[in-house]
């Protein structure tokens, strides 16, 4: 289901079975727009939401979901292809074949486990692309979640010289009073930016709504 504004702000066929909130969407299309991705990585297939807008703004996308069934509409994806499997054993054999070939990884949606071993495993394996001649942006959904956000912080972030900054709130989540989810929290995107050069500096790392989270917390189911 979608509403008049939603409508409005994407074009026909984008936005369907998408599982993020507006504003992630939005923000998910700008980078989109800004990496000019030649491969795109996605954990986390699902019915194809994110994988709509991904495909249509890469010229290749790689998806990986656990559950077979989430691929059955992949004969409209003819730019992507459908990796079925847990991502511990999918994913590191393609990052390997990625980094010794010539094309570039411009852009990874992480949004397949949920688990804080399974996002960590997910991130580690990700941020062993070594970029080439542009940017690589690693965005990883649900960062408000407590298991979500542990797992993302507890990546051994400064042993990859190619990150060179982090953002865990470049979308915030909330807290949900919604019946199957009631006080638990969800949603926000954290964003990484990797780059060709090793940085000279400190990792520049930004997580504007902590003080929130940390309130919310109060409130929810985990407290
Ligand atoms: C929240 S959904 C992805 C939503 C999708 N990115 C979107 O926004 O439309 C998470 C998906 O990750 C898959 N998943 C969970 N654990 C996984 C794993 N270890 N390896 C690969 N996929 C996994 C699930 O089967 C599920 O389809």
């Amino acid at each position: 289901m979608t509403n008049a504004f939603e409508d409005f702000l994407f074009d026909d066929g984008v936005n369907q079975n998408w599982h993020m909130q507006l504003s992630e969407r939005v923000a998910l299309m700008h980078v989109l727009g800004r990496v000019k991705s030649e491969v795109s990585l996605e954990i986390g297939t699902f019915q194809c939401g994110s994988l709509r807008p991904i495909a249509a703004a890469s010229k290749r996308v790689i998806t990986f979901d656990i559950d077979e069934n989430q691929h059955r509409i992949s004969p409209l994806f003819p730019n992507v292809k459908f990796v079925t499997g847990d991502s511990a054993q999918t994913l590191p054999p393609i990052i390997e074949a990625l980094n010794s070939g010539d094309e570039e990884v411009n852009f990874i949606l992480v949004d397949g486990s949920h688990e804080e071993d399974g996002v960590r495993r997910d991130l580690i394996e990700c941020i062993k692309y070594v970029p080439k001649r542009r940017p690589t942006v690693i965005l990883a959904h649900d960062s408000a979640n407590p298991a979500v956000r542990a797992g993302i912080t507890s990546v051994p972030w400064v042993g990859c010289p190619y990150v060179h900054a982090i953002n865990l709130d470049f979308v915030p989540g909330m807290l949900y009073d919604r019946a199957d989810i009631n006080g638990q929290i969800w949603g926000g995107l954290a964003a990484i930016l990797m780059l060709p050069e090793p940085r000279k500096s400190e990792i520049d790392i930004s997580a504007t709504f902590e003080p929130s989270r940390r309130a919310l917390l109060e409130k929810s189911v985990y407290n």
